[in-house]
């Protein structure tokens, strides 16, 4: 009830804006008060999805962090490394910053870490050559989740290093050396092993939609890599992997177009490239002290404001997004993932509008701390937006002009306004969801209690606030190599024991081709589970989807490719499956398989193949599938 009151002043205020004063939504009343009760509620919000004592997350192991308690419409209620990783350098961030009780999170993370570390799954084994690391999702308790997914996705170790060796650092220079090296930097290094060795490769980006290389993905990876290469130094141990960041370096400068930053390139999305990726990437490696030049395209970068423009007019389009009809240039507006989104409809994200935000509190921040603001013929558009006076120079607050505090009182303004924005889609009491409807009332939708949007709310509330990550570029600025090369460096990978990783061994995996005769209806789909963990441990839920895509009439084959531990015997069986709430359908038999040896070195050869025939009853169509 309250929401619809609180929505209905959102409507009042933006109606006013269409038509009279433009200049008060850059400075709407009461937004300081938003922004310190929300940013309680933000932070309390995130820790409420983690476990083992988050109040929405109950069942979920120490240290995991839960995307939403929504079980479904959709189901996140699974653990994802990246959303998991930024969540937590957030609260590694809050924890330098004096909130000492957040102490116990972080430990419980590296510990749980760890162990995920070492979980076989879809994606792979830890040992021996790390693929185990790329699976974006698990359940609560760590445990694999089978199901078909966008998988691999390569920004998650990057993101997990960064976050763990920003509380390493803090651990040496409070007298804890030992224990970073000991203990944490175990996990670390096998991150950096996987990015060093797959950074070249492609891999889902942070939406699971496009396969490809994603700027998001590359930015951080250079960061992991750079800052590992430091900290190894430190500590006196080797950075396997670390080597690879002049490269990885090389390869970011290649997603600008000469207009923005493409999203995604080695793809086959047939995107424009406009993708909210490209703002969220430089928050996450934003460094107070980084020059505007620098390589890793920081957010006061030329480039990539330029890039800010382009992506935040593309939501300017009223077409789009409905909820900002009339929102002037010069003042923020709801922003979504990328225009050709559809998921839910597509609509904007509260992560993206504070993240927006976040972006132009960095920027601001960056050039208070040269003291000096270049407006170059790449960036002219974006302060012409917001300050139609500006001109290709450079802006110093000396002399005995103000442009250059006018121009930052500009773009803090500017930041305020997409605060306001998602501060007049926020229900009263504070809760965020992952996205809000981007037509008119602008209600809330999909996943309630997004754990990414309280945290990007937190971090935004700190950047306003002035306070600021420390810092991790290079004093001596990044160069890169005269040409960019494809390479890898193989990594070194072994379970982080002292952090509390089961001492797992090299197991070779033996390919087994599931393949079984089974005539369906037209969405109905069949499954394959098992009693060995592999195969779901005869849960529905944890269940191998198959492939359907050798069926015909004629000969109605439904297949699947699984690793399993060489030498075991298992017992499995199929299921039917039609989404229109009936129940599965089990097969009348129990299946024995005894898994052939794996071929050493070999692990893309299938060593069997199962003929099985449907044993047990047809389905019925629901009729809910078309
Ligand atoms: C907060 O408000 C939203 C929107 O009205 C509602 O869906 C949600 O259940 C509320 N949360 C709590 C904890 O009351
Ligand atoms: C969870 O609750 C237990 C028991 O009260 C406590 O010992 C532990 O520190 C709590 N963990 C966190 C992360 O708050
Ligand atoms: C690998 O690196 C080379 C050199 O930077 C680049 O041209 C190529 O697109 C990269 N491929 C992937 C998948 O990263
Ligand atoms: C505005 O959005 C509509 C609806 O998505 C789209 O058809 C149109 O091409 C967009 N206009 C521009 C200028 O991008
Ligand atoms: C100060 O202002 C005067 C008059 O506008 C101008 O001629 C002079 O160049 C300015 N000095 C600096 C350092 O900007
Ligand atoms: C968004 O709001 C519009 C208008 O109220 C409604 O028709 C539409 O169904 C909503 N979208 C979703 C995904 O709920
Ligand atoms: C871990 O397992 C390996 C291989 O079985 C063994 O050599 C090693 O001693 C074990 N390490 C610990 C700490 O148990
Ligand atoms: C599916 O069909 C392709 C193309 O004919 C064939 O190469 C492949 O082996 C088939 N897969 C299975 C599991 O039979
Ligand atoms: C699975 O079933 C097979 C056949 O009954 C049995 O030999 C094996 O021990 C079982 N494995 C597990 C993990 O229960
Ligand atoms: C197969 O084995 C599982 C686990 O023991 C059991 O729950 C299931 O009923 C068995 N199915 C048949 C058809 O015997
Ligand atoms: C599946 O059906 C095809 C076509 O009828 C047949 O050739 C094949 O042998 C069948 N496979 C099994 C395992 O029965």
């Amino acid at each position: 009830m309250t929401r619809f009151l609180n929505i209905a002043a959102g409507i009042v205020a933006l109606a006013a804006l269409g038509s009279a004063s433009p200049r008060q939504r850059a400075e709407p009343a009461g937004l300081d008060a938003f922004i310190s009760e929300e940013r309680g509620i933000a932070l309390q919000g995130a820790l409420n999805n983690i476990g083992p004592n988050g109040s929405l997350v109950p069942g979920t192991s120490a240290g995991f962090v839960v995307a939403s308690p929504s079980k479904a419409n959709p189901d996140y209620f699974y653990t994802w490394t990246r959303d998991s990783a930024l969540t937590m350098k957030t609260i590694v961030d809050e924890f330098l910053f004096g909130d000492t009780s957040l102490q116990t999170y972080i430990e419980d993370y590296i510990h749980a870490q760890a162990v995920l570390q070492t979980v076989t799954n879809p994606s792979g084994t830890l040992l021996p050559s790390g693929t185990g690391l790329g699976e974006p999702k698990y359940y609560v308790d760590g445990t694999r989740f089978n199901a078909a997914w966008g998988r691999p996705q390569r920004d998650g170790p990057a993101l997990r290093a960064i976050t763990l060796m920003t509380y390493s650092n803090w651990l040496i220079s409070n007298g804890q050396e030992e224990k970073a090296r000991d203990v944490v930097w175990p996990v670390i290094a096998n991150d950096l092993s996987y990015t060093g060795q797959y950074w070249n490769a492609t891999g889902f980006d942070l939406w699971e939609e496009v396969s490809g290389s994603s700027f998001f993905t590359t930015q951080s990876q250079y960061r992991a890599l750079f800052e590992g290469g430091e900290l190894a130094e430190t500590l006196g141990v080797e950075c396997t992997g670390c080597d690879e960041a002049p490269q990885v370096l090389c390869f970011l400068q290649s997603y600008w177009n000469g207009e923005y930053i493409t999203a995604n390139i080695n793809d086959q999305s047939g995107r424009s490239g406009r993708d909210a990726n490209t703002i969220l990437g430089p928050i996450s490696v934003f460094d107070v002290n980084a020059q505007c030049d620098s390589l890793t395209v920081q957010p006061c970068n030329p480039r990539g404001l330029a890039n800010f423009k382009v992506l935040i007019d593309a939501f300017r389009n009223a077409s789009l997004y409905p909820i900002n009809e009339g929102i002037p240039q010069s003042s923020g507006v709801a922003v979504g993932r990328y225009p050709e989104d559809v998921y839910y409809g597509g609509n904007p994200w509260y992560l993206i509008t504070l993240g927006a935000a976040e972006y132009l509190y960095d920027a601001v921040a960056q050039w208070k701390t040269q003291a000096s603001l270049t407006v170059d013929k790449t960036s002219l558009p974006f302060f012409k937006d917001i300050y139609a006076a500006a001109r290709v120079k450079t802006y110093k607050p000396t002399g005995n002009g103000t442009e250059f505090s006018d121009i930052l009182a500009k773009v803090t303004a500017y930041a305020d306004s997409f605060v306001a924005v998602a501060q007049t889609y926020t229900p009263s009491n504070g809760s965020l969801s992952e996205q809000f409807n981007k037509t008119a009332p602008g209600n809330p939708l999909s996943a309630h209690d997004l754990t990414w949007s309280y945290a990007s709310f937190v971090t935004m509330a700190e950047r306003r606030a002035g306070q600021y990550p420390p810092s991790w570029e290079p004093s001596v600025p990044a160069e890169v190599p005269a040409q960019c090369a494809a390479s890898l460096t193989k990594g070194t990978y072994s379970p982080a024991l002292a952090a509390g990783a089961p001492n797992v061994t090299t197991t070779c995996m033996s390919k087994v081709l599931f393949a079984v005769n089974a005539s369906t209806y037209y969405g109905e789909n069949v499954y394959l589970v098992g009693n060995t963990t592999d195969l779901g441990s005869w849960n529905i839920r944890n269940s191998h989807p198959l492939q359907s895509s050798n069926y015909t009439e004629e000969n109605p084959l439904w297949f699947l490719q699984v690793d399993l531990t060489a030498g075991e015997t298992v017992s499995y069986g199929y299921a039917k499956h039609e989404d229109c709430n009936q129940p599965y359908i089990y097969e009348t038999t129990n299946r024995t398989l005894v898994v052939p040896a794996c071929v050493e070195g070999a692990d893309d050869v299938v060593v069997a193949r199962t003929s099985d025939e449907w044993e047990g009853p047809d389905g019925s169509s629901g009729g809910c599938a078309s």
